[in-house]
């Protein structure tokens, strides 16, 4: 199966009056469609500096990126702002939302980007799928953080992207927030998307796949999940207190 991501000596460097930083420092990566990957690492070692060359929000500075068979690092602003609304949905830590906006209006905001018809019908379903059509009309100020970070989510998949990349989507959340989010972002993976998500949490990291770990703008270790550490990662996210809210209600298959 081709690579949906393939990364080939990679490098980003930031030239800070006398010093080069070297945020990337040659990265090879390969992810196929479909994986659930997490990407852990010291603050600053690099992790937001890969996603945003793997979501196409800027360019590196040596090396290769080929997005779903397209060399992307060769791309114009122009071309690279086409893959991302089609291909990529962010999810940001801070949420990202426009705030005295309502959700409805938040999540519809990629579709005006793709010129698609029929904008308040799609947004309302990608609401609908993180469980918070009820909140439709109410604006960030009006929703709790967890609820805001749905909205984000509902943002993120409306355009049906291949690939969601969420950059520490549970930082902000308590751990029972964060465990529904995660619990999204599972069954969005189950639906086909290719989910990779930033974390400094290893419960959160062992709900993936696949951890690579970076240190320096290097990746140092890249390895799958086993089974039994994904079951004690679960087990540590457990919140103590037994009244657990079920996950919000989803779709049963996302168009891939
Ligand atoms: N725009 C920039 N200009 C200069 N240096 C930058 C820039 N963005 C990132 N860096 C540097 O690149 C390195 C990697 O930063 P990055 O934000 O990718 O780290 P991170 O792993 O996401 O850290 P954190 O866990 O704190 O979010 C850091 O040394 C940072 O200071
Ligand atoms: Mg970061």
């Amino acid at each position: 199966m081709a690579a949906l991501i393939h990364l080939e000596n990679l490098t980003k460097h930031y030239q800070m009056g006398e010093t080069m930083v070297r945020a990337l420092d040659g990265v090879e990566l390969q992810i196929q469609p479909g994986e659930f990957v997490a990407i852990t690492g010291a603050s600053g070692s690099g992790k937001s500096t890969m996603m945003h060359l793997l979501g196409c929000l800027d360019r590196p500075t040596t090396g290769a990126y080929w997005l779903d068979g397209e060399l992307v690092s060769a791309m114009t602003d122009r071309q690279l702002a086409v893959i991302r609304n089609r291909k990529i949905g962010f999810v940001f830590q801070t949420f990202n939302l426009i705030q005295r906006t309502s959700a409805l209006d938040n999540v519809s905001i990629p579709l005006f980007y793709a010129r698609v018809t029929r904008v308040a019908e799609l947004a309302r379903r990608a609401l609908d799928r993180v469980g918070l059509g009820p909140r439709a009309s109410h604006a960030p100020s009006e929703l709790s953080g967890g609820e805001c970070q749905r909205v984000a989510i509902a943002r993120a998949i409306v355009n049906e992207p291949k690939i969601i990349l969420a950059d520490e989507p549970t930082g902000n959340l308590d751990t029972r927030t964060g465990k529904q989010i995660m619990d999204i972002f599972h069954e969005l993976h189950q639906s086909g998307v290719t989910i990779i998500v930033v974390t400094h949490e290893m419960s959160v990291a062992l709900q993936a796949e696949r951890i690579i770990r970076m240190r320096d703008g290097k990746i140092v270790e890249d390895r799958p999940v086993d089974r039994a550490e994904k079951t004690r990662g679960e087990e540590a996210t457990e919140p103590a207190t037994p009244d657990r809210e079920p996950s919000p209600p989803m779709a049963r298959r996302a168009k891939v």
